[in-house]
């Protein structure tokens, strides 16, 4: 399974799943490329120190379409099967999603269909509720809604901040996406 995994910013969802393709835990996998659409973007640095090619393609300049384009184009020229949203902070046209047709993943920091888009933890704690957590999904056209592949489930604690609960969900989101790429990866062996 060759995965291809687009970033914007930290990148420590790549980096889990870098690790754990590298460690042999995710089987019959490689990692093909990792893609910013920021050139600042903190996880670039970590992709390249962990032997995995990394390309800037900013928006600036382009069209969305042509944008999507030449990500789908570099994504293509690798073979790339599986594509990896962490931490990418935009919405894929709909020719992206049709050039990879339920091989495109996302995780979410909270349970979806509750919370999609922005500023998840601040609005959870806000509605004061007592539990959220992370969602790995398929993507679809629609913003952080498409089918489900896995959740879990995080305690919201008395006196949480913003970064607390979003430090204790990060934590189960790297095991998460760790947990779906070995479930497809399992389901794509013969
Ligand atoms: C994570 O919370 C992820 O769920 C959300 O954006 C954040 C990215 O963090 N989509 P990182 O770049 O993977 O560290």
């Amino acid at each position: 399974m060759k995965i291809g995994i687009l970033i914007s910013g930290r990148g420590s969802n790549m980096v889990a799943l870098v690790d754990a393709v590298k460690s042999g835990e995710i089987p019959d996998s490689e990692l093909a490329i990792v893609i910013s659409d920021k050139r600042d973007a903190a996880g670039l640095a970590k992709a390249q120190e962990r032997g995995v090619e990394t390309v800037v393609i900013e928006r600036e300049g382009r069209t969305r379409e042509e944008h999507d384009a030449e990500i789908i184009a570099e994504m293509k020229n690798r073979d790339v099967e599986l594509v990896c949203l962490a931490g990418y902070m935009r919405l894929l046209s709909p020719s992206f999603i049709q050039s990879f047709p339920n091989r495109i993943i996302n995780i979410h920091p909270s349970l979806l269909p509750a919370y999609p888009g922005l500023d998840v933890h601040e609005r959870v704690l806000a509605a004061g509720e007592k539990t959220s957590g992370c969602t790995v999904h398929l993507v679809n056209e629609d913003l952080d809604a498409g089918p489900i592949i896995l959740q879990c489930e995080v305690e919201v604690r008395e006196g949480d901040t913003v970064e607390t609960l979003s430090d204790r969900i990060l934590e189960q989101e790297h095991k998460l996406y760790v947990n779906a790429l070995k479930l497809l990866s399992q389901l794509q062996s013969p």
